[in-house]
């Protein structure tokens, strides 16, 4: 099936994954390469990713494997996860910016990180983040308000991404962060658009050592975000201040191993690890799910009943649970356009899976986005249907193709804090408002950065319920 078939199958207007049609299968690395000169999204150009169970290449002497099977996941991410560790690509993307935090480190400095992080997102931990969330979608329903007001039709990629952004900036530093915020929202934009700078050398791995030799531009954002970060850390170390917020959990934790509190440097590259994963991820699965709800009313009116229901006061992750039918729609929109599109694994030592042989340094590419359209593994692949993950329909067999928090010891350890967010986000704005898609300037492309994400925005129009 090719990308027209695939896209006359889809029941809305599907943006384009590729300007050019796709080649014939068996293509060589150069051939994918070339596609990716005009960014990642090229990778999903290729027809195989959605029908076989895995594609090797070899290129330079090194193996490139594509996994598209569940088995195979479970057994790299889930049975061997310690023969592999990330990719140089997620390295090259992160690590400038978030040292030796829990993102981008590796080994035993990896472990220490995630042990010591788990505690803060206990189910019963959660709760504490319900009111920065809930006064974040607030003051984003004010500026909505404001903005359709005017008339025209809102690019929500803006609005969505100030909402993540605000919830991490509040629930890590409390309302100390607020007098930078301007500025931050700057420094993010640059940090992020530096980060979604990548290339072909980045992918065969060489980028990560080549952007270590030229580090002047990405020094001066880093010392920036210092000069912001650092005094307010300081005053928490010295215990001057205190606050009941995210950091203070960082300052008060005792290293397990040597009994002692964090340096500052850890708790800086821990907190600046939080910044830079978490609100991308989570504002562009709002911009999806509400792309995917103005072109499906039926499914938006439905769905905007719960939210009605629900009582947005005090929210616990508990009362949460009640949004059943909002949270099926997120996970659809992440089945379909999940934020992190692609994750990559570099092989520490040689590994077999069946006839296929793993060798050492071998790159291991998971594609998310093609995984949640693999033709052997959904039904209707492009079709939006949210109740595929209803109670009735889910199967526990399900949970490897569904990628989108990916799996094994390095799944989001946010996952549970992400559904909160998403569903406080969905019932606040879909309670109080209607979204239809602006025929004027629909959603043409695709762009894969380090999230995915539609290329122009996303324009909708807004009106009060
Ligand atoms: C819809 C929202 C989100 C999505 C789709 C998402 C997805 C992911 C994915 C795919 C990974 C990669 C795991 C791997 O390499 O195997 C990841 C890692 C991570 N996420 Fe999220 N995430 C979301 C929200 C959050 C939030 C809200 C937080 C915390 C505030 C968070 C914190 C992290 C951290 C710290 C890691 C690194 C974990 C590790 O390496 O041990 N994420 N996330």
């Amino acid at each position: 099936m090719n990308i027209e078939a695939r896209q006359r199958d889809i029941t809305l207007p599907e943006p384009q994954l590729a300007q050019i049609p796709i080649t014939a299968n068996g293509r060589s690395v150069l051939e994918v390469l070339s596609d990716l000169k005009g960014g990642l999204v090229g990778l999903y150009r290729d027809q195989q990713f959605y029908e076989e169970d895995y594609i090797v290449r070899s290129f330079l002497g090194r193996k490139f494997i594509t996994v598209l099977n569940t088995s195979l996941i479970e057994h790299i991410l889930l049975k061997n996860p310690g023969n592999y560790q990330r990719g140089t690509l997620e390295k090259t993307t992160v690590q400038p910016w978030a040292g030796d935090g829990i993102l981008a480190s590796e080994g035993k400095t990896w472990k220490k990180q995630r042990k010591l992080s788990e505690p803060w997102f206990f189910r019963h931990k959660i709760d504490q983040f319900a009111s920065p969330i809930t006064e974040s979608a607030l003051q984003t329903a004010i500026d909505l308000d404001a903005a359709a007001k005017s008339g025209e039709s809102v690019n929500l990629a803006e609005f969505l991404l100030g909402f993540s952004r605000r919830v991490i900036a509040r629930s890590l530093f409390s309302a100390d962060i607020e007098p930078h915020f301007g500025e931050l929202r700057e420094i993010l934009d640059q940090v992020q658009q530096r980060m979604a700078r990548i290339g072909v050398l980045d992918v065969l791995g060489f980028g990560y050592h080549l952007r270590r030799w030229s580090p002047g531009e990405a020094q001066k954002l880093n010392q920036r975000l210092r000069n912001i970060f650092d005094p307010i850390i300081t005053e928490r170390f010295d215990g001057r201040v205190r606050r009941n917020d995210f950091l203070q959990a960082i300052v008060d934790t005792n290293d397990a191993e040597s009994g002692k509190r964090l340096s500052r440097k850890q708790a800086y590259d821990t907190a600046i690890s939080y910044f830079l994963g978490a609100p991308e991820a989570v504002g562009f699965s709002l911009v999806w799910t509400f792309y995917l709800l103005s072109h499906h009313p039926d499914i938006q009116e439905r769905a905007a009943a719960e939210a009605q229901e629900f009582t947005l006061a005090d929210p616990t992750i508990k009362s949460l649970g009640s949004l059943e039918y909002c949270w099926t729609i997120l996970q659809e929109a992440m089945r379909l356009y999940p934020p992190v599109h692609s994750l990559t694994r570099e092989a520490l030592g040689p590994d077999q899976f069946g006839d296929l042989k793993i060798p050492k340094r071998s790159l291991v590419l998971f594609p998310i986005y093609a995984i949640h359209r693999h033709s052997k593994l959904w039904e209707n692949p492009n079709r939006f249907d949210p109740d595929r993950f209803s109670k009735s329909r889910r199967k526990q067999s399900d949970h490897l193709k569904f990628m989108a928090f990916s799996a094994g010891p390095r799944f989001c350890i946010g996952r549970s804090l992400a559904e909160m967010e998403t569903k406080i986000a969905v019932a606040s704005l879909l309670s109080r408002f209607r979204f239809e898609p602006d025929p004027d300037r629909p959603v043409r492309e695709l762009e894969a950065r380090s999230t995915l994400r539609p290329k122009d925005g996303c324009h909708v129009r807004v009106s009060r319920r």
